[in-house]
């Protein structure tokens, strides 16, 4: 059972306070009767709820996946600068939604956003080791070495050691290379860091896939769409 001005609010007909009004001047009904409430619990799969005479289809998650810009932080809320979340349709801030995991303010490409705790809990722990795949542009040649330490597990500044990291080599002379790196792990700037431990750097970092799902390259920088049923269902399973 859950409020009914928590299920209209989520579907983007306005505040819980704006709802209230709307109850209060008997623009809400439940199976047919108006409710002046906006409090009142009910069923969202049972009960049939209208507003202002149009019947709801009631979901209680999202799952967008974003291609996430450059400059835009990955999180709810933050005093300077702008978010993912911030980007989104009102119609899908009514969810209360969040990033799953962290991309850096610079890194730019995949980002998932749902309000689904239990699955966003699945997909960031690393004992569940879905792989991330980042496509980097370093500073300097990256080498076979670099490869195998990679492999061996790197060590990052403050001690932590990595779990075993794939590094494709794309591409790679004195000037500075590109490369895809697979990591099931996601410490704060890892890829970064990583890098930084073989005493390279990091100058370009886009996420290209998480798990099952790839970047959409019809998805612009900023925009977003939402994850298919069949998407959602292969995360689930994962
Ligand atoms: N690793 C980083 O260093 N930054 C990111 O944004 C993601 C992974």
């Amino acid at each position: 059972m859950e409020r009914l001005d928590k299920i209209i609010a989520n579907l983007g007909y306005g505040t819980r306070k704006e709802v209230k009004i709307l109850c209060k001047k008997g623009e809400v009904l439940v199976n047919g009767k108006s409710v002046k409430d906006s409090g009142l619990k009910v069923d969202p799969d049972k009960d049939i709820i209208q507003v202002s005479g149009e019947t709801l289809n009631y979901r209680e998650f999202i799952y967008l996946l974003m291609n996430k810009p450059d400059g835009v932080v990955s999180a709810t809320f933050d005093n300077y600068d702008e978010t993912v979340i911030d980007l989104l349709d009102e119609e899908y801030k009514a969810f209360e939604p969040f990033p799953v995991g962290r991309l850096d303010k610079d890194t730019v490409g995949l980002l998932l956003i749902t309000n689904d705790g239990e699955l966003n809990h699945k997909l960031i722990a690393p004992k569940n080791h879905v792989d991330k795949v980042y496509y980097a542009e370093i500073d300097k040649e990256v080498t076979d070495e670099d490869i195998k330490k990679f492999e061996n597990r790197i060590t990052l500044d403050d001690g932590y050691l990595c779990m075993p990291a794939k590094l494709n080599i794309l591409e790679s002379g004195e000037n500075g290379s590109c490369v895809e790196i697979t990591i099931q792990e996601g410490k704060f700037h890892q890829v970064k860091r990583m890098f930084d431990a073989v005493g390279k750097s990091v100058v370009y970092l886009r996420r290209i896939s998480f798990g099952p799902l790839k970047i959409d390259e019809s998805i612009e920088e900023g925009k977003y769409r939402e994850l298919t049923e069949e998407e959602i269902n292969i995360l689930k399973n994962l």
